[in-house]
C-alpha cells in the first residue's frame, strides 16, 4: 500500500502525464489535486495521442478510478467536453468521480481573467484565460460555489442567478465581457444534472482506498515554479502545485504520502512571463523549440526553452521533499553539439546555489553553467540505462549530485515504453 504524488520541478508540461500513464497501471486511483483546465496533460498510447485538461492521466486502464480532488477548480463545459471526446474514442469514464467539496468555475471568472489581464498591459502574467485565478480568488473569499451544491437543483439554481448578477456588475466595472445572466444559469443548470452522478466524498474514499491497501496516485498540475507560494510570484498559477498541496487537494494528510516523484525536462520550458536565468533566445532555443515541439497544449502558445537549471531541481527537491527524479525528454537533445547545465547562480559575483526568493534577485542572477559534450546519436526509445550515450548518462549524474537523491526514470520519447526505469 502506498501513496505517490507526481509533482513538476519546473515551470509545467515537463511530461508528467507520461509518468503517470506509466505508473497509473499499478495503482487503483489517479486523483488530481489541484488547477484545473489551465493543465495540458498529454498520453500517447500507440498511434494514439489524447491532452487531458481535467480528467485524470490514469483514465486508460479499467482497474482505475479517477478522481478530481477537493482542490481542482472544474469547469463544467471542458469536463463534458472532455468526457464526450474520451467516450467517441471508446475510453470509458464511467469510473471518474469528482469532490463534492471542489469548487466550480463559471464563465465570469474567464471575463475576470480576462479584464485583468488587459489592465495589466506590459506586466501581464500571461495566464491561460481560463479563469483560475478568479475561481481560486472566490474560494478563498468564500463566495464561491461547490460541486455537492449541484445535489440540490432549487438551491443551485438560485445561487448561480445570485452570484452571476453580482459577477456581471463586476465584470462591467472592469471593463471586461459582459455575459447574459439567464442564459448562463440555464446553462449550469443543464451541466448540474448531469454532473450529479459523479459527484463524490473523494476525501473519504481515498481514506477508505488507503486502508484496504490500494495504492493511490496524486497528479499535479503546472509545477513547483508556478506555486503560488514557492513560485516566481507574481507569475504564477493560483494553486499550490507542490507535493504540500497534494494533501490539501486529497484531504490525505502530510504522514500518508509515501514517496513524491518530481518530474524534470532535461532541459527547461517556461509559458507565459518572468524570469528565466537559463532561457536560450538564440538558435539553440529555436531548435528545442523545434524539437521538442514546445507549444502550449491548452493554448498553443510557443514555449520559452533553455538549458536544464539543476539550482531549480534541488529547490523543488527540498520544497517537495521529492524521494526522486524522472529526467524526460533527454531525446530531445540527441543532435546537441554541447549541453550545458546550470549548476549554480553568480548574484553580483558571488556564486549561490539557494534559489533566490524573489524574482527581482532571480531576474538579476548570472548562470553558471557546466557544458558537456554532445552524444549525436539516437537514443528514441531507448529503456535500459547502460545504452545510454556517455554523455548522457554524465547529464543524469549532474542532476543526482546536485539534488542527492536518485534519477529513477528517464524519458526517451512521447511513446509510453520509450522510458529508461531504473531499479
Ligand atoms: P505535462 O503537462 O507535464 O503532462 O506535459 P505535456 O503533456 O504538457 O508536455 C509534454 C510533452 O512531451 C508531450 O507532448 C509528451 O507527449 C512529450 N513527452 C513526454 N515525455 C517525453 C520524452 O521522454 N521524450 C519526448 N520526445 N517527448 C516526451
Ligand atoms: P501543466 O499541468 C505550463 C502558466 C501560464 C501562466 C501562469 C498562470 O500542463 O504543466 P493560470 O492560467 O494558471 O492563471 O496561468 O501559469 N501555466 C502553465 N504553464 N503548464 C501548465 O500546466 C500551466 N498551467 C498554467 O502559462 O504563465
Ligand atoms: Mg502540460
Amino acid at each position: 500500500m502506498s501513496v505517490t504524488v507526481v509533482v513538476g520541478t519546473q515551470w509545467g508540461d515537463e511530461g508528467k502525464a507520461k509518468v503517470i500513464d506509466l505508473l497509473a497501471a499499478s495503482h487503483s486511483i489517479v486523483a488530481r489535486y489541484q488547477g484545473g483546465h489551465n493543465a495540458g496533460h498529454t498520453v500517447v498510447i500507440g498511434d494514439q495521442k489524447y491532452a487531458l485538461q481535467l480528467t485524470p492521466s490514469g483514465v486508460f486502464y479499467d482497474s482505475v478510478t479517477p478522481v478530481i480532488g477537493n482542490g481542482v477548480v472544474v469547469d463544467l463545459p471542458t469536463l463534458f467536453k472532455e468526457i464526450d471526446s474520451l467516450e467517441s474514442r471508446g475510453i470509458s469514464t464511467a469510473r471518474l468521480k469528482v469532490s463534492s467539496l471542489a469548487h466550480l468555475i463559471f464563465p465570469w471568472h474567464q471575463a475576470i481573467d480576462a479584464a485583468l489581464e488587459n489592465a495589466r498591459g506590459e506586466a501581464k502574467i500571461g495566464t491561460t484565460l481560463k479563469g483560475i485565478g478568479p475561481a481560486y480568488v472566490d474560494k478563498v473569499k468564500r463566495a464561491g460555489i461547490r460541486v455537492g451544491e449541484v445535489l440540490n437543483p432549487a438551491e443551485f439554481e438560485k445561487k448561480v442567478r445570485e452570484r452571476a448578477i453580482a459577477a456581471r456588475r463586476e465584470v462591467s466595472d472592469i471593463g471586461g465581457d459582459t455575459f447574459d445572466v439567464e442564459q448562463v444559469v440555464t446553462d449550469f443548470v443543464a451541466y448540474a444534472k448531469r454532473l450529479a452522478p459523479y459527484v463524490a466524498d473523494t476525501v473519504n474514499l481515498l481514506h477508505d482506498a488507503r486502508e484496504r491497501g490500494e495504492n493511490i496516485l496524486l497528479e499535479g498540475a503546472q509545477a513547483t515554479f508556478l506555486d503560488v507560494d514557492h513560485g516566481t510570484y507574481p507569475f504564477v498559477t493560483s494553486s499550490n502545485p507542490i507535493s504540500g498541496g497534494a494533501a490539501v487537494g486529497t484531504g490525505l494528510g502530510p504522514r500518508h504520502i509515501d514517496r513524491v516523484v518530481g518530474i524534470a525536462k532535461a532541459y527547461t520550458t517556461r509559458v507565459g512571463m518572468g524570469p528565466f536565468p537559463s532561457e536560450l533566445t538564440n538558435d539553440l532555443g529555436d531548435k528545442l523549440v523545434d524539437i521538442g515541439r514546445e507549444f502550449g497544449t491548452v493554448t498553443g502558445r510557443r514555449r520559452r526553452t533553455g538549458w536544464l537549471d539543476t539550482v531549480m531541481l534541488r529547490h523543488a527537491m527540498r520544497v517537495n521533499s521529492l524521494t526522486e527524479i524522472a529526467l524526460t525528454k533527454l531525446d530531445v537533445l540527441d543532435t546537441f553539439d554541447e549541453v550545458k547545465v546550470c549548476v549554480a547562480y553568480k548574484i553580483n559575483g558571488e556564486v549561490v546555489r539557494n534559489y533566490p526568493d524573489t524574482v527581482e534577485r532571480l531576474a538579476s542572477v548570472e548562470p553558471v553553467y557546466e557544458t558537456l559534450p554532445g552524444w549525436n546519436s539516437s537514443t528514441e526509445g531507448i529503456t535500459d540505462f547502460a545504452s545510454l550515450p556517455a554523455s548522457a548518462q554524465a547529464l543524469v549524474a549532474i542532476v543526482e549530485r546536485e539534488t542527492g537523491i536518485p534519477v529513477s526514470m528517464v524519458g526517451t520519447g512521447p511513446a509510453r515504453d520509450a522510458m529508461v526505469v531504473r531499479s
